[in-house]
Parts: structure tokens; sequence; C-alpha cells
């Protein structure tokens, strides 16, 4: 059956139970059950079909939904496993609406839904539609244009926190400029976006030069591009990195788009690549108190086979347990993606100046830092670590308002 969009104005929201915006797409001007599914067609061209139980699965109503929680109270287990066809109608003021018939202990249902939150879903079997993927691979070449925000504007307005943040996402790092020097200063950076995750390093840990280390970048050491804790079977998503202090001589830092990096080397030694995918080696860190140990690839994949976490960290590398015959090729393909990790075209760098701080996405852009000399002045970082899911859920928030 179909049914023609009788809507000619900008249509009214249906409350879909849903904070972030979804108002101001196309109209629906068309839709229409068929095999199981209801074929939708929006002003701009673009179709979808949706599945019956997706359907009466997302029904909004007060009593499939939680009018306060949001959250899902309809329970498909209860329905029969193929529904019958609902009566497909769009209303006046261009929404859809479904009665379907009464079916094994149910009564007849209607649902409401909104277009635009129908059109923000209508590729939703291909991806998370919460998290398409925003990344901008970089290379060098991002120091003309570096993702940096003002620290005032950071800590005292939305807008400066909501740039910031998308920048974060976006290249995988972003800068602050202008804080105090303070120590514990981090803190606060961290406390502003979500609450800083504590490690066997504690809630934040101070980057000095010491004379009993127990970690490479408590030395004064040059430090490869690396991942922070691939020795954990979760490693921290987000590092910040503030600096107090950087009078030394040399100390340069050091970032790398590592996803962008892989990207490359997929393209340019796939074997290289798919050794590195597939081989799962050890990474650890032993001291006094702890002894943290995990075995993964240097390259994780996501569920469509793209690189998605690294773990690339040459000093917390524990021995290399593989099979003889495969251990030249590993070395050859480890080899293989740290000289393209250091390689200056793909390498920004830069001075942490007093005041200045730094935060990346730790699985996705690697740091370094070049060796510095400890005698001719004090150098100060302090670090700690965020959360993905803080990060991103205070992005979305924010981005109610400005979408
Ligand atoms: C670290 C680190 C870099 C620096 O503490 O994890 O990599 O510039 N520090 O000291
Ligand atoms: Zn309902
Ligand atoms: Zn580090």
């Amino acid at each position: 059956m179909t049914a023609e969009a009788l809507a000619t104005e900008q249509p009214d929201n249906v409350d879909m139970g849903e904070l972030a915006p979804y108002a101001g797409g196309p109209r629906l001007t068309d839709a229409e059950s068929r095999h199981g599914a209801v074929s939708l067609t929006w002003a701009d061209g673009t179709r979808a079909d949706f599945p019956l139980m997706w359907l009466r699965d997302h029904c909004a109503c007060a009593q499939c939904r939680h009018p306060r929680t949001r959250e899902r109270l309809v329970r498909i287990i209860d329905l029969p496993e193929t529904l019958p066809e609902p009566a497909v109608t769009l209303t006046a003021s261009g929404a859809l609406h479904l009665e379907w018939p009464a079916m094994s202990g149910f009564n007849v249902h209607e649902s409401l839904f909104d277009a635009g939150w129908l059109y923000q879903r209508a590729d939703a079997y291909r991806a998370d539609p919460l998290d398409v993927d925003r990344k901008i691979p970089w290379t060098s070449a991002i120091a003309d244009a570096l993702p940096v925000a003002d620290h005032h504007a950071f800590m005292h307005t939305e807008a400066g926190l909501c740039d910031w943040l998308q920048a974060l996402d976006r290249y995988g790092f972003a800068l602050l400029r202008n804080g105090p020097t303070e120590p514990g200063e981090v803190i606060r950076v961290a406390e502003r976006v979500g609450w800083p995750r504590e490690t066997n390093f504690g809630r934040h840990f101070d980057v000095v030069s010491m004379p009993d280390p127990n970690n490479a970048a408590y030395t004064a050491v040059a430090l490869e591009p690396h991942v922070d804790l691939p020795n954990w079977q979760r490693p921290p998503d987000f590092q910040l990195l503030y600096c107090l202090a950087n009078e030394a001589e040399g100390g340069e830092s050091t970032l790398t788009d590592g996803l962008a990096v892989a990207w490359a080397l997929r393209d340019r030694d796939p074997d290289a690549y798919r050794i590195l995918t597939e081989t799962r080696i050890d990474f650890r860190f032993q001291d006094e108190n702890a002894d943290i140990h995990y075995r993964g690839p240097v390259i994780g994949c996501d569920d469509n086979g793209n690189p998605s976490v690294l773990r690339f960290n040459n000093w917390i590398r524990d021995t290399l347990r593989l099979p003889a015959a495969e251990v030249d090729g590993f070395y050859r393909a480890y080899r293989r993606f740290w000289g393209m990790l250091r390689d200056p075209a793909w390498t920004l760098r830069f001075m942490l100046r007093p005041g200045e701080m730094i935060a990346f996405d730790n699985l996705r852009v690697l740091h370094g830092r070049d060796t510095f000399d400890p005698n001719t002045g004090h150098r100060h970082l302090q670090g700690t670590y965020l959360d993905r899911d803080l990060i991103r859920s205070r992005q979305r928030v924010l981005e109610r308002a400005t979408a």
C-alpha cells in the first residue's frame, strides 16, 4: 500500500525520546509496506527500507519507551517472530504512522515516527549511527593549521570546550594554550571533560627525569613514537600532557597519526600489514608493585577489518614468544612500520611551552619526545588519562545545543 505525502509545510516534531537533535531534515514523500519492511522515500531522493521488526522495536510511544528515562520498554521477545504488515500512512505533518494489527495477546498498536529521526538512521544497518567516522587523517603538514584552543575559552565557555572536543575527535589530538603553570592543572582540565582514569602510575603522573625511574618517560632518554600502556587489556583511550616547565635543552615533542600510517602500510606493504594485524605479541610492565601483561596485535582491527587500535611501544614489549619460523617475518614487518612511524613526513614536531597542554587519542596518535639534557634546566610535565566514553558523551551533549 502507498501513502502520498499530505504535508507541504515544515513538519511538527514527533517526540522520539531522543535528546540529540533530529529535526530539520527533508520531509518524507512516500511510505510503502513491502516484503517485511517499510520502504521510505524523502524529498531529497533518499530511500531506505526499514525492517518491520526494527520499526516495532523502535516505537517511541509511552508504552514502548519510558517517557522519562527514554529507555526501551518494548520487548520483542514477547511478539511473534514474523510480524503482520502494519497499515502505513504519512500524517499531515509528515510523520510516519503505523497501525499494527492485533496479534497473539496484543491489541492493535499505533507507532509514530519522526521523519528526521528516521532520516538520520537511514543507514543504521551499516554503522553505529552515533559514531560515523569523522576522523581526518593527517601528516606533518598539519603543523600549518594546528587544532588548538585557548585554555580560558576551554575552561569557561561551552563553545570553547565543544570546539576542542570536536578537533580531538577529528584529528586525534588537540592543544591548549595560555594556561596557568600551577601543579595539578592537568586534573582540573581533565575534570572539565570527565573523570580522570587512574592507573598504576596514579591519578596523575609527573614526567620528570628522576634518579630511580620505573619508566622510560621518567628519564631523559628520547622516546620513540609510542602508545602508553599497551600492556593493559584496556589501555587508556586518551592522554593529557600538561607542561609546567620546559627549560632544558632538547625534549621536543612529536605526534604521529598512527592510523594514517597503518593505512599507508596496508597499501605499501600488505604482507607487513597482515603480519602486524594477525600476530599477537606480549607487552609487559613490571616494578616492585605491579606486573601488568597483555598479549595482542600491534595493529588491531575493527569489525570491518580496518585498523583501529595501535599497540606500539618498544620498551614495554616483552619477550617475543613466536614460533621460530615467524620471527624473521615479524621483525621485518615491525621495522617497516616503525620506520614509517618515525618518518619526518608523518611526524608533527613542536616544543611544548609552560602553560600548554597536548591531548591525544592514545590508541590512534603516537607520541614521543627527543632526548633532553636535565643539567641545562628543569623539564616537568604532568599527565593523566581519560576514557573515550566520557569524552564522546561530553561532545554529544554539547553538540545538542549547536546542531
Ligand atoms: C609519557 C611521555 C613524553 C614527554 O609520559 O607517556 O611519553 O614529552 N612523555 O616527556
Ligand atoms: Zn509503542
Ligand atoms: Zn608516553
